[in-house]
Order: structure tokens, then C-alpha cells, then sequence
């Protein structure tokens, strides 16, 4: 009985970290840590709310876009120029497998999302963070968050 307990828990365990969805919150102070707050000159506010409308914060989306590439995880970091996958000969310009882009911890997607936002001069590459934030009062996106 006590074995299968353990194996139920393990089982239960590892469905859980499949697909991780971190709150707003969590993912903030994240982002602190990772020194996101003003990089490239975009507040915290931004890269909360452009992971929102990118992923729902959820780390393992994958959307597969009409030219075959695919965009990967939390940040929807795209194959074609990005990372490496299986498919097709890609630039790979942050030198990752995209699938470091989909796990839980989320140090290669930003530091892939720091060099995006270097080589391409800013937040437009995300449509989402163009579309909701880009141009408006970002400062609620942090509000009840400890983080400075
Ligand atoms: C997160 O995304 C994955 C892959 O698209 C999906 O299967 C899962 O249901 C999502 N989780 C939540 C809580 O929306």
C-alpha cells in the first residue's frame, strides 16, 4: 500500500511539473532576479504583462505558425531565428534547444529574451506586448507583488 502511495505521488508529481503556469507574482520576482526589471530600458510592468498575453504565463505553449516554425514557451520564443529544433535548419541566434524554452525553470528563455530584445532594438517582436502594453501604464502588472 505504502508503494503505491509513493508511486501515485511520484506519478502526480511529475504531471504537475508537465506544464507549469506560474503566477504573476512568482513570475515577478523571477524576473528581478534575472535582471529583466528596465532591461533594454522596459520596466518589470512590461515583461509581466507581455509573458501574460504571450502565454498566459504558461511555460510549456507551444504554437506552431504557418510558415512550419514554432514558437516556444513563456516568452513564445520562435524557431525560425531563435533556437534549434528537430525540423529544420534554423539561425538558432541564442544557441538554445527550444526545448529549454518550454521547462519550468526559465533561465535560457530569458536569457534568449535579453538577446532578442538587444538585437532587435526593443519589445516588438512580441505582438502580444505590442497589441496590450507596449505605450500604457504598466505599473499594475507588479502591484501586490513584494518586489521593489
Ligand atoms: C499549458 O499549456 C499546455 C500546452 O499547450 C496545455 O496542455 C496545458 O493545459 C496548459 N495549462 C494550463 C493550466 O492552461
Amino acid at each position: 500500500m505504502k508503494a503505491v502511495g509513493v508511486l501515485a505521488l511520484i506519478i502526480s508529481l511529475s504531471i504537475v511539473t508537465e506544464s507549469k503556469v506560474y503566477t504573476r507574482c512568482k513570475l515577478a520576482k523571477i524576473f528581478v532576479k534575472a535582471g529583466l526589471d528596465h532591461y533594454g530600458g522596459f520596466s518589470l510592468g512590461n515583461w509581466i504583462c507581455m509573458a501574460y498575453y504571450e502565454s498566459h504565463y504558461n511555460t510549456t505553449v507551444q504554437n506552431t505558425l504557418g510558415d512550419g516554425s514554432i514558437d516556444y514557451g513563456i516568452f513564445q520564443i520562435n524557431s525560425f531565428t531563435w533556437c534549434r529544433n528537430a525540423n529544420v535548419q534554423q539561425n538558432n541566434r541564442c544557441h538554445v534547444a527550444c526545448s529549454a524554452l518550454i521547462t519550468d525553470d526559465l533561465t535560457d528563455a530569458i536569457l534568449c529574451a535579453k538577446k532578442i530584445v538587444k538585437e532587435t532594438q526593443g519589445m516588438n517582436y512580441w505582438q502580444g506586448w505590442k497589441k496590450h502594453c507596449e505605450g500604457k501604464d504598466m505599473s499594475e502588472w507588479k502591484r501586490g507583488c513584494e518586489v521593489s
